[in-house]
């Protein structure tokens, strides 16, 4: 059974802790203890207020599901302690300097870095930009004014840019952009439309390359206590884990 740490007691957090299959959280760690302890309530995992000790607690894996600030600063203390590492705030990784770092020493210590999908599907399939020539990527994303802490009555574009760019206003709401630039190792250019009438997350993907084109629109549920975060970006956390020391890899 893997053994999980988990950084984040928020939305996706517990649902990683309630739904755990294939896997089995250990020890838990928030800002807030309170996040933290309510977890450890719901899964006997023990909760932790203190980071240093929660990195040398004893589990294989460690997954964040807190923040692009948490990834800065513990994602290098937990690969050099030893863990593999899973980022759902991969927004993070924009930072080029940061990334290289990061990879650098996971290659040091032998560990791995995974990023879920997250939010969208087919993140896998956008690898072959690294071996075959891509054209342009686009992603077009619409959430609802809340979700992105707009106040707004009509339709509004939000940000026209490059994924980099935009993680850096909305770091809360476009990690999938920056996702999909590291698995294409291509530029994304990114809308962002914030819209009064729709209650869901929306990302509309448009590629063109060597391969041909893509189009794809997932319309994700938000989570049950984060607007901000797709319930999907959850579910992929806990596929990931339940398929991680699989003979059978399927996928990219
Ligand atoms: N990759 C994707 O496609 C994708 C999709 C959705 C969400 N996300 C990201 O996943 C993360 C978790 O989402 P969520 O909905 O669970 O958020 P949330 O706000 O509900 O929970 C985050 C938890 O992490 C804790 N936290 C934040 N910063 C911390 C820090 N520096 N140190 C310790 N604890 C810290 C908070 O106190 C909170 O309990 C967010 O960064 C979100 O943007 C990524």
């Amino acid at each position: 059974m893997v053994r999980i740490g988990l950084l984040g007691c928020g939305n996706v957090g517990k649902i990683i802790a309630t739904h755990q299959e294939g896997f089995q959280v250990v020890g838990v760690f928030d800002q807030l203890h309170e996040h933290a302890a309510s977890l450890s309530e719901l899964t006997g995992a023990k909760p932790y207020s203190d980071f240093n000790e929660f990195i040398t607690a004893d589990f294989d894996i460690c997954v964040e599901a807190a923040s692009i600030v948490a990834v800065r600063a513990y994602a290098l203390k937990i690969i050099e302690h030893g863990k593999d590492l899973v980022i759902l705030s991969v927004g993070a990784l924009a930072d080029d300097a940061f990334r290289e770092d990061l990879i650098s020493v996971a290659k040091e210590n032998r560990k791995r870095i995974h990023i879920p999908s997250g939010a969208i599907m087919g993140l896998d399939n956008l690898k072959i930009g690294q071996i075959s020539h891509i054209e342009s990527i686009l992603l077009r994303t619409t959430k609802s004014p809340e979700s992105l802490k707009m106040n707004v009555s009509t339709r509004t574009l939000a940000f026209k840019g490059k994924a980099k760019d935009c993680i850096k206003l909305f770091p809360k709401n476009i990690n999938v952009s920056v996702a999909i630039a590291l698995a294409s190792t291509h530029e994304v250019q990114v809308e962002l439309w914030a819209d009064p009438d729709v209650d869901k997350n929306i990302h509309e993907i448009f590629v063109k390359g060597e391969f041909g084109e893509l189009y794809s629109k997932i319309t994700n549920l938000p989570s049950p206590d984060n607007p901000a975060t797709s319930y999907l970006a959850a579910l992929s956390v806990l596929s990931l884990l339940k398929n991680i020391n699989s003979p059978l890899v399927i996928g990219a």
